[in-house]
């Protein structure tokens, strides 16, 4: 084992034994790190990227609390950022050829997971997009004042809950059991789940971009669906990349929209047939994409127990679900 990887894994160790810990619906064992919960695994990863990365001051990072929009946000950044670049064809835009999640690659699930410095000099996007379900006080160390971009998108915490429970499902290839959505269910209301609790998770994140507007943007996945347009023309801002007038007239902006929908990417034979490098179908991260489809699936008691935790974690802030 090189020098290296062996004192990152001897001080992760050390550390993550220190910690205090607790289980989650499934029984894995959670750490609590700054704040939130993450299984040992991910955490190593999360320990390796704060230690690591050399951030660049253009670098994009795109954060989010798991099943809360990360792959559409990484899609509609990608078709944002490619109309600058040379003219392509109609078949080989990036989208086409690979995942959301290949082409903007997670920092602590990806890039960091066994190493404090992976090479990262193939990564050929320009600038650099990465992506993180890290809580902001971790991100923020890990990019070490760095002025990088950073793109927020939350959702209503009760769709996060059920997409999840869909989503564990399809990757353990197994059916949807009620039993399973309770166990979740009870361990998102008391955090400690994966990078829970996830109020505190959008919470943090919201108030970065009121006291830095210009370097963290605050989205919510149902404005996304309700006023598209606008919410994509928002992002191109941030970006420094807005729309021109001759382009909003050529229709560019529904272009995106249209190239970056749930029914198109799901579609493509890449998000059909592919896989992600952990193993993962790529078509498990695209479903119904529907807001408000927790109705369908949690109890009204189980609303009501969410609806108070969320009241209470929100007041203070014009935070909404
Ligand atoms: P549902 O399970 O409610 O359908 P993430 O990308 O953070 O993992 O979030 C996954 C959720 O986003 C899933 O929600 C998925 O269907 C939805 N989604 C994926 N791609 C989308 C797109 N292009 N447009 C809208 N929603 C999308």
């Amino acid at each position: 084992i090189p020098q290296k990887l062996q004192s990152d894994d001897e001080e992760n160790i050390s550390l993550i034994s220190s910690l205090p810990f607790d289980v989650d619906f499934d029984s894995t064992k959670l750490f609590k790190y700054q704040g939130c919960w993450y299984d040992d695994k991910t955490l190593q990863g999360v320990l390796n990227f704060q230690r690591g990365f050399e951030p660049q001051d253009t670098d994009i990072i795109i954060a989010s609390f798991p099943k809360s929009g990360t792959t559409w946000l990484k899609a509609l950044t990608v078709a944002l950022l490619e109309r600058s670049k040379q003219k392509h064809s109609s078949d080989d835009h990036p989208l086409l050829l690979d995942n959301p999640h290949g082409l903007v690659p997670f920092l602590e699930l990806r890039l960091f997971t066994e190493t404090s410095k992976p090479d990262l000099t193939s990564i050929s996007s320009s600038p650099r997009l990465f992506s993180t379900h890290v809580a902001f006080q971790t991100l923020r160390e890990a990019l070490k004042n760095s002025p990088c971009k950073i793109v927020y998108v939350w959702r209503n915490v009760k769709d996060v809950l059920v997409s999840f429970w869909y989503f564990n499902s399809a990757k353990l290839k197994i059916e949807e059991e009620r039993s399973i959505l309770d166990s979740m269910f009870e361990s998102f209301c008391r955090g400690v789940i994966n990078y829970g609790p996830s109020w505190e998770h959008v919470l943090n994140y919201w108030r970065a971009s009121l006291e830095d507007s210009k370097n963290v943007l605050f989205l919510k996945y149902e404005e996304l669906k309700t006023e598209p347009r606008v919410q994509l023309k928002r992002l191109a801002e941030f970006l420094d990349c807005p729309f021109t007038v001759e382009e909003e007239e050529r229709g560019s902006v529904e272009e995106i929209l249209d190239l970056c929908s749930l029914r198109n990417l799901k579609n493509l034979e890449i998000n059909k047939t592919g896989k992600t490098l952990r193993g993962a179908d790529h078509k498990i991260f695209f479903r119904k994409g529907e807001v408000g489809d927790s109705k369908n699936h949690l109890t009204p008691e189980m609303e009501k127990i969410i609806d108070m935790i969320t009241e209470e974690k929100f007041e203070g802030s014009d935070l909404k679900f």
